[in-house]
Parts: C-alpha cells; sequence; structure tokens
C-alpha cells in the first residue's frame, strides 16, 4: 500500500509560530497540536461548511470532530445563522433587561428532556457543570461531590491542577464508570455527606473506548445515590440533543434529579443548560448566586431555539443515527478483514476506533500511523477524542471515509503485519 503523501501544513506552521509568542501554548486546551499527530495535522482551519472544514493552507478535510460536538446539523448552517443574523439586524442581543427568548428556550427544555422542570441558561458546559454543583451543594446542604467523566475546567474538577487550591477540590472524588459497588463503598466512606454524584452517562473518557451502561447501571445509580442522600446529576454535555431529543436519559430511561447541556443545543453557539427538578433550581432563587453579563445574550437562545426547531421538524435524529449504524457497521466489517487490532466503539452518533492495547506499547505507534494515512486522506477524526457524526455528512462522505479507513488498515498490515 503506497504511503499517501504528507499535507501541505506551510500556513499552519507560520501561525503556530506565531502564536506560540503571543497565546500561552500558541492554541488553548485540546487544540493544542499534541493532542493530535504533531506535524501531520493542521492548527488552524480558515473555513467550514456543512460536513467539510478547510484549513489555512486549502487543504479540505470531513470533519468528524464537529468542533468537539455542538455541531449537529453542519458548520455554517444558513437557516440557523440567518435567525441570528436577523436578531442582530432587527431586534439586537445584549441589553440592561432580559429578552424574552429564555422563557421560550426553557419550555422546550421541560417538552423534551425528561428531568426537566426549571431551567437556566450559561455561556458554557463548564459554566453548567459548576452551577448545578452550587445548586446541588446549597439544596442538601453536603459539601462532598462523586464524579465520573470530565465536567470541564473550573476548580472542582479541573484535571491539571495547577493554580487551584487543594480545599477547592478536596471534597471532589472521582468514581470508575460501570462500577456499583465502586461507588457504594465511596458513599458509604462519606457517611451521608454527599452532595450530588455526578456522571455523564455515557462512558466517554479520553483516549479509549466509548462505553454504554451496563444493564441497570444507571438505575443502581440512582438508586445509590438516592439512599446515601445525594443528588443525581447527568452531564448531557455531549449527549444532549445528540444521542435524543431528551438526551441519554431519554435512550436508557433512567430520570436524574438535574442534568446539564451545551454543546450540540445550538449549532456551535456557545449556551449550556441546567435543568431539573423545580425544587432543586429554586436554590437559584436566592441562595445561589448565578450571573454573567453574558449569560441572558440572546444570540446564542435564538440559535439554541432555531436548531431544536430544525432537529424536531426534520427528524434529524433519527437520520444521524441511520447513518452512524451504517458506518459503525461498515467499518466493524474492516476491522473483522484486516487484523490490525483496531476496534470502533459507541452509539451511532458517537464513535471512536481504537486500538487494542498491547503491553510493548505498539498500539500507540499504530494510532499514529491510521490517524496520520486518515488525515492525509482529508479525514479529520482526532486520535485520542471520539468522533460524531452530524446531519450533512452526506453518504458520499462516509463512503469516502470508509475507504480512507480500509487504505489506513491495509497500511498497517504492510508495515505491522496481522495481530
Ligand atoms: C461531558 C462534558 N462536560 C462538560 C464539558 C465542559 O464544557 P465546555 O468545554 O463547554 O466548558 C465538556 C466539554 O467537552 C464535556 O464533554
Amino acid at each position: 500500500m503506497e504511503n499517501i503523501k504528507k499535507l501541505k501544513l506551510d500556513n499552519t506552521e507560520k501561525l503556530f509560530a506565531e502564536a506560540k509568542s503571543l497565546i500561552p501554548g500558541g492554541v488553548l486546551g485540546i487544540r493544542r497540536p499534541y493532542n493530535f499527530v504533531k506535524g501531520e495535522f493542521p492548527i488552524f482551519f480558515e473555513e467550514g461548511k456543512g460536513s467539510h472544514v478547510i484549513d489555512v493552507d486549502g487543504n479540505e478535510y470531513i470533519d468528524y470532530l464537529c468542533a468537539y460536538g455542538p455541531i449537529i446539523i453542519g458548520n455554517r448552517e444558513e437557516e440557523i445563522d440567518n435567525a441570528v443574523i436577523r436578531q442582530i439586524q432587527d431586534k439586537g442581543f445584549c441589553f440592561s433587561l432580559t429578552q424574552k427568548y429564555q422563557n421560550e428556550l426553557a419550555k422546550k427544555m421541560n417538552e423534551h428532556i425528561p428531568c426537566a422542570q426549571m431551567s437556566l441558561f450559561v455561556t458554557t458546559g463548564s459554566d453548567a457543570t459548576t452551577c448545578a454543583i452550587r445548586l446541588a451543594r446549597s439544596y442538601t446542604g453536603k459539601i462532598k461531590i462523586l464524579r465520573c467523566g470530565y465536567h470541564g475546567w473550573h476548580d472542582w474538577c479541573v484535571e491539571v491542577k495547577g493554580g487551584v487550591p487543594e480545599k477547592l477540590y478536596e471534597d471532589v472524588q472521582g468514581f470508575p464508570y460501570n462500577d456499583l459497588s465502586a461507588l457504594e463503598t465511596m458513599l458509604k466512606e462519606n457517611k451521608n455527606e454527599t452532595a450530588a454524584v455526578i456522571i455523564t452517562p455515557l462512558g466517554h473518557p479520553l483516549a479509549d473506548d466509548i462505553t454504554e451502561p451496563e444493564k441497570g447501571y444507571l438505575e443502581g445509580v440512582k438508586e445509590l445515590a438516592g439512599k446515601y442522600g445525594a443528588l443525581l446529576i447527568f452531564d448531557e454535555i455531549r449527549t444532549g440533543f445528540r444521542v435524543s431529543m431528551g438526551g441519554a436519559q431519554k435512550y436508557y430511561g433512567v430520570t436524574p434529579d438535574m442534568a446539564v447541556f451545551g454543546k450540540a443545543m445550538a449549532n456551535g453557539y456557545p449556551i449550556g443548560a441546567v435543568t431539573g427538578k423545580a425544587e432543586i433550581m429554586k436554590e437559584g432563587e436566592k441562595n445561589v448566586f448565578i450571573s454573567s453579563t453574558f449569560f441572558p445574550n440572546s444570540l446564542s437562545y435564538v440559535a439554541a431555539l432555531k436548531t431544536i426547531e430544525i432537529l424536531e421538524r426534520d427528524n434529524i435524529l433519527s437520520k444521524i443515527w441511520e447513518k452512524g449504524e451504517w458506518f459503525i457497521q461498515q467499518v466493524n466489517s474492516l476491522c473483522k478483514k484486516y487484523k490490525t487490532g483496531a476496534k470502533i466503539s459507541g452509539i451511532p452518533p458517537m464513535m471512536f476506533i481504537t486500538f487494542h492495547k498491547d503491553r510493548e506499547g505498539i498500539y500507540k505507534n499504530k494510532r499514529t500511523d491510521f490517524y496520520t494515512q486518515l488525515i492525509r486522506r482529508g479525514i479529520f477524526l482526532q486520535p485520542f477524542h471520539h468522533g460524531y457524526i452530524c446531519a450533512r455528512h452526506s453518504q458520499e462522505d462516509l463512503l469516502k471515509t470508509v475507504r480512507a479507513i480500509e487504505d489506513s488498515f491495509k497500511y498497517l498490515i504492510d508495515k505491522y503485519g496481522e495481530v
């Protein structure tokens, strides 16, 4: 199998060299080059349309990272952007008082999301998880938090501890996914002092397989939280308005006390939401202070309302499921045909190709080579983070991707042999 040529990335490299003297790390967080394959992936995009993106060197890709989750329909969706543009031109969006859109959006949350009785809207997913934790601590009068999954960059949960005093996270402990007895042990050790158990209902750890809840797991987590007097919060920042209109809680049939949403709900416009039982949410009336200059900025509300309208009207999520099912099936049969050690995990709207972890660590080289081959073939997928299917992924896109995956597997077989 011919080793396809490395992409021309001169402009990306130039911009990054400049950025390093202007922005700490050049670019922030998970978008840094070490999270991809250094020297093989672009670092700056120029534009996007539908399911495609173009980098600053003019290379075009089918994008499966979907901006890490917000792109549920597609890039530069005219209907959504036009609603936002009309809002800017006809009414405005940043005022000394709130516009009416929050009420409409809260009604939509109530309509779709099983746990929703009252909602409040913030700007990012991290705002939402932090807000939910604060509400839970205030409502229960307890301090301890048990967490499972990534919940953002704020002090109580950030993984890299630089700059964060220990006292701000000493009452927060992680627990493993799909392990009820570990959770019960921790709840017991905390002697009824746990304010909340917060968990991503679908397991989607960094650099590892997506894991569905085992039968009875989420029900068990809910029961245990209740038994030990803790609230159950689902972190649906990735699964919300993607797995189903009511999130993973609707899909798996387990209703938490509270849940947080973000990413896909506004197709790229910044918004986060906390929703849940009215009596808990009402802590936000007096006891808990939730305010920011930009929380009521209505452009994101307008974008969210339009996104949800399109998702409802065009039955988008079931179409995404259909595409994802086909894609996973195709990749699965390639994994069987080419014994590279690769597998695909996940559910149709969110999937991840990973490599069986051998003791020698050769899987890491295979991962680097595989994702390098894909990016050179115009397929934008992140080696350490799962991908998404959006509405604008066409059958042609998916077919091209499946062929690129097959070619990349052939490359691996040539280089490493079968396992
Ligand atoms: C499950 C989950 N929770 C919370 C967050 C934090 O959201 P944000 O990055 O918008 O602050 C993320 C972001 O990736 C997430 O995936």
